[in-house]
């Protein structure tokens, strides 16, 4: 029986120097120490031996079991430290090579810029306002002072919806309607928010787009309270030296109304499709709320007065940036995402 072992060992041993892969060494383990191995049944019929025999039968399998289990031990991490230089070799990197740059997302132009709007606004005091898109005749015209029979609704072509007296909402006027019935005086809103109007798409037009609305209501309010907060706000938001040119204009809800014209960033003030060939941009309508519109909603005209303004949000951003045509921000073509 100890010859029997001892000659195992020998053949064992040869076998797991000679085996040339892990997967053989795996089996020549499971051939000898498995449940079923060689040796393992030696170990399992020890029971049946002679007294005498199995003290050094049961040492010398122990021992020999424990040889083997350290060899093949070995043996295996031989094969793993040839796997890993072979690795090393066929597939190493250079971890001192600059990594991939991960792309990540921006905001959109038209978010960072009202993003930034709402900051200076806020730091002259004014709180955010909105209200709904779809909106009804009493808010968006006639609280604002535009009647039925009104030329002014003409300039506004609406989109109106379906079996509805609702329609999309030309102007974010309406908002200073619905904040006047909700809160009384003094305050000063903005209210950022997308208008729909019966447009075709072209450099300067959209159907959809978006109007930086303002609205202060206090004791006294004159056109120069007006004339310092929007330059104030225009110098913080696109240029310290933009230029401007103001107009007398026409709103039915401001009285004297006021048009602002910025010189155009995108040709330089020499002409171009965005300004139309004239090198101003009309960025903004304004003027001292109109009394009519301060009674519509309750509120008295002999104590209180106000100014409004409407900016051309995206001819802003486009004024800024030098965008030439406005489809560029509804498009999300991320060539031109990219850039902000
Ligand atoms: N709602 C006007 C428009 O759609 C813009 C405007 C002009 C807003 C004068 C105002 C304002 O608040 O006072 O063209």
């Amino acid at each position: 029986m100890l010859d029997k072992l001892k000659n195992l060992k020998i053949e064992v041993l040869a076998a797991i120097e000679t085996a040339s892969e892990a997967e053989k060494l795996r089996e020549i383990e499971i051939a000898f120490l498995g449940r079923k191995g060689r040796l393992t049944e030696i170990l399992r019929g020890l029971k049946d031996l002679p007294a005498e025999e199995k003290g050094k039968v049961g040492k010398l399998s122990n021992e020999i079991k424990t040889e083997i289990e350290i060899k093949i031990a070995a043996k295996f991490a031989e094969f793993e430290t040839a796997k890993f230089d072979q690795l090393a070799e066929t597939e190493w990197i250079d971890p001192t090579q600059p990594g991939e740059e991960a792309q990540r997302g921006t905001l959109h132009p038209l978010t960072q810029f009202i993003r930034e709007a709402e900051k200076v606004f806020t730091g002259m005091g004014f709180t955010i306002a909105s209200g709904p898109q779809i909106e009804d005749d009493f808010h968006n015209f006639t609280a604002l002072n535009i009647p039925a029979d009104h030329p002014a609704r003409d300039s506004q072509d609406t989109l109106f919806i379906e079996g509805s007296e609702n329609f999309m909402r030309t102007q974010t006027s309406s908002v200073q309607i619905r904040w006047m019935e909700k809160n009384k005086p003094p305050f000063r809103i903005i209210a950022p928010g997308r208008v729909f109007r019966k447009d075709d798409f072209d450099a300067g037009h959209s159907p959809m787009f978006h109007h930086l609305e303002g609205l202060v209501v206090d004791r006294e309010i004159s056109l120069a309270n007006m004339k310092a907060v929007m330059e104030e706000a225009v110098r913080q938001l696109i240029n310290p030296d933009a230029k401007f040119r103001w107009r007398t204009s026409y709103f039915p809800f401001v009285e004297p109304g006021l048009e602002v014209d910025m010189s155009c960033t995108v040709c330089g003030g020499s002409g171009c499709s965005v300004c139309k060939q004239t090198g101003w941009v009309e960025v903004v309508g304004c003027g001292l709320v109109h009394p009519k519109v301060l009674e519509n909603v309750g509120v008295d005209s002999t104590k209180w007065s106000g100014f409004a303004f409407g900016f051309g949000w995206d001819r802003l951003v486009m004024m800024k940036h030098s965008i030439n045509d406005i489809r560029l921000l509804f498009e999300n073509d991320l060539r031109f995402l990219r850039q902000f």
